[in-house]
């Protein structure tokens, strides 16, 4: 088997990695709980939150501002981050970023020569690392890359964060599939945001980090603030487009806030129940018990183009697809 590569050559290819007997269709079947979940009767407390959610005039507790500069000011640095975070953003483009750093061009070629990837012929070049990895996954690493340099005192540890980035590289590559369930989502949008959505858990104390679903309430009452409100402030140091930081804002008011009663217009909405779906369902991919899971508030259904995101998570590729984003935040951080 042969691939062709950014480089116009070709490289000779093992068979694509697979799933264990079994592993695919277990895949999917805890994805269509948690879809399930998603369309259960709302929490008894949703629908009156909607105070949780209004980024305007929302100051941060200084503790919490100090941290959200810290992350935006050390991972920002040298604007690889916004530029990446555009999905409009070329090949060429992130082959020349990734190749301007020799941290992140080693972290791209130990993964494509990794047997994630199967190759038989050792890449040396970046460019043809880049092109077997594919552009999403270089996104999920260079992210991660940058925001492990934010060093904030007391914030969550390092295997901590490693779970962090594992789920959101799972909720970005959900968010980009079930994106055609909504009208006008692009899917790279989707996937950038799903990648950031959990960003502001960097700036809150290591005692928040927790893989169980998030209330507001809790937060709010521990910090002051919730981590949608944090990554909101976290982006906006990164100077990312709006939508974006919208996105984070409001990744769990679908389960909380009915959607007349959100400070928001309909693409963003959309956009942050695209990631707020892909993030139960990243939840419900890692074991959690789908009792715990929030499920949507009636107002959001109309958005959802129901037989295409049933179609999107079926489909067997899919779990191959999220076992290799997960396998590739391994693979960087050994
Ligand atoms: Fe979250
Ligand atoms: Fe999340």
């Amino acid at each position: 088997m042969a691939r062709a590569t950014g480089a116009g050559r070709r490289v000779s290819a093992g068979p694509p990695r697979t799933l264990r007997t079994g592993e695919g269709e277990a895949v999917l079947e805890r994805l269509g709980l948690g879809l399930a979940r998603l369309y259960d009767e709302p929490d008894a407390a949703a629908g009156r939150e909607h105070r949780f959610f209004a980024a305007s005039g929302r100051s941060l507790p200084p503790g919490i501002a100090a941290a959200v500069r810290q992350v935006s000011q050390d991972a920002a640095s040298g604007s690889l981050l916004p530029r990446l975070s555009n999905p409009r953003t070329s090949l060429g483009a992130v082959v020349d970023l990734v190749a301007a750093n020799p941290v992140l061009a080693g972290n791209v070629l130990k993964i494509a020569n990794s047997p994630l990837y199967g190759l038989r012929a050792e890449i040396a070049a970046v460019e043809q690392a880049v092109a077997v990895v594919g552009l999403g996954n270089v996104r999920a690493l260079v992210f991660a890359e940058l925001l492990e340099r934010a060093e904030v005192p007391g914030g969550p540890t390092r295997p901590a964060r490693g779970a962090m980035w594992a789920h959101m590289a799972k909720t970005a590559v959900l968010a980009r599939r079930i994106a055609p369930a909504f009208a006008g989502l692009d899917a790279g949008v989707a996937y950038t945001a799903g990648l950031l959505h959990d960003v502001g858990k960097l700036t809150l104390p290591a005692a928040g980090q927790s893989a169980a679903p998030w209330r507001p309430p809790a937060e709010l009452a521990a910090y002051g603030v919730h981590h949608g409100l944090a990554g909101y402030a976290v982006c906006g140091g990164f100077d990312l487009p709006g939508n974006l930081s919208q996105a984070v804002c409001l990744h769990h008011a679908p389960s909380w806030v009915e959607i007349e009663d959100l400070e928001a217009g309909l693409a963003d909405i959309r956009l942050a129940l695209a990631v707020g779906m892909a993030d139960t369902l990243a939840l419900s991919l890692d074991g959690c018990d789908p009792g715990r899971l929030l499920p949507l508030c009636h107002s959001y259904r109309f958005l959802i183009n129901e037989p295409i995101l049933a179609e999107a998570l079926a489909d067997p590729a899919l779990a191959v697809e999220l076992s290799r984003a997960t396998a590739l935040v391994r693979v960087s951080r050994s």
